[in-house]
């Protein structure tokens, strides 16, 4: 038996190489070795976005990012949150249990807290929908880049929580991170996020992600000066891209001197269009064929539905609502 795998990301804005390196690609790399679950989480995304165009469009790009970037309908059932309402029927259950102390230490929140005072309940509550996506599907293992570890720590603690009050239901779920990824670094060395305005888009046009690389924050060094790679913003995403010999010699140009930022600046930019392009291609043919990504996702959210039916009952019998 495979062990399952469940992961979600937010249709809330352009996906970038950070999502790319600290989660899609897991996704892809354990398609075949895991019985995989991979949504889109539109429910957390209205914690931010509230207008229908947006959205609809959002999810749709999402699902199309994972195909592009390989995910394979066949192999991983792809589906959209809001396909299931039973997990906010779910989160009702666990915020019953919930402290709001214990919330009110979620990172998240209080990052998010601290910028603004009238954080919206729903972004407040957002870890307990994250612990129901993941236990309602019985998940082994979620695949996610570290800023998300604190959320399956949370999905844990919420199952013994539940198993402690209702007998035993859930299994406790293992965050996967790679270490290597964990936090991928955005264009002025913080990690990349959406919220930071620091990011490279994975299906930007070149334009877009010329000018993400050429805006890579560097000290002033002149290009004949001997620079330590380890320090440098650009040479932290080459390491994405380059492996083997290749990266090695362009640790070498650093150490030895001659390298300019711009220089490696535009074989990142290289590096980066030659990385993509394949799944370019594939993009454009799901924008092109859009009834087909609809399709995928209908069926998908079928099937994480039925697999979530006799769990669902089971869990009305535990709390005591089904007659
Ligand atoms: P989201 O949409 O913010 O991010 C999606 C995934 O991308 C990872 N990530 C990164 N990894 C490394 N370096 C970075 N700079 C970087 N930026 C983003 C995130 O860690 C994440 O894995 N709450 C989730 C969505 C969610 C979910 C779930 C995930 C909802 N329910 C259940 C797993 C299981 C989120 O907002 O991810």
């Amino acid at each position: 038996m495979k062990k399952r795998l469940l992961s979600g990301i937010q249709p809330s804005g352009i996906i970038h190489i950070g999502n790319y390196f600290g989660a899609i690609k897991q996704f892809v790399d354990m398609q075949d070795s895991y019985d995989s679950y991979i949504f889109i989480a539109d429910f957390h995304a209205i914690t931010t976005i509230q207008n229908r165009d947006i959205l609809s469009k959002n999810i749709l790009d999402v699902a199309m990012d994972y195909l592009a970037c390989g995910l394979d309908p066949n192999k991983a059932c792809l589906f959209k949150q809001s396909d299931l309402p039973e997990v906010t029927e779910l989160a009702w259950y666990f915020n019953c249990l919930t402290s709001m102390p214990y919330l009110e230490r979620a990172t998240a929140y209080k990052d998010a807290g601290m910028k603004a005072k009238d954080v919206n309940v729903g972004l407040f509550d957002y870890p307990i929908l994250m612990a129901a996506d993941i236990l309602i599907q019985d998940a082994d293992v979620v695949p996610v880049g570290s800023d998300q570890q604190q959320h399956v720590e949370y999905a844990r603690d919420t199952a013994i929580k539940f198993n402690n009050a209702f007998g035993e239901t859930f299994k406790l779920p293992e965050s996967l991170i790679i270490k290597e990824v964990a936090i991928v670094p955005g264009i002025d060395g913080r990690k990349m996020s959406k919220s930071y305005g620091n990011t490279i888009p994975l299906f930007g046009t070149d334009e877009e992600i010329r000018k993400a690389v050429m805006g890579i924050v560097t000290d002033s060094k002149a290009p004949s000066d001997i620079k330590d790679p380890n320090e440098c913003n650009i040479f932290s995403i080459h390491k994405l891209f380059l492996t083997g010999n290749a990266l090695e010699s362009l640790k070498k140009r650093y150490t030895d001197g001659g390298l300019g930022y711009k220089e490696s600046k535009d074989m990142l930019y290289e590096e980066i269009i030659s990385f993509i392009k394949p799944m370019r291609e594939k993009r454009e043919y799901y924008q092109n064929n859009i009834d087909e990504v609809k399709k995928i996702l209908r069926d998908g959210g079928a099937k994480a539905k039925l697999n979530i039916k006799n769990k669902m009952e089971l869990i009305r019998n535990k709390v005591g609502v089904n007659l």
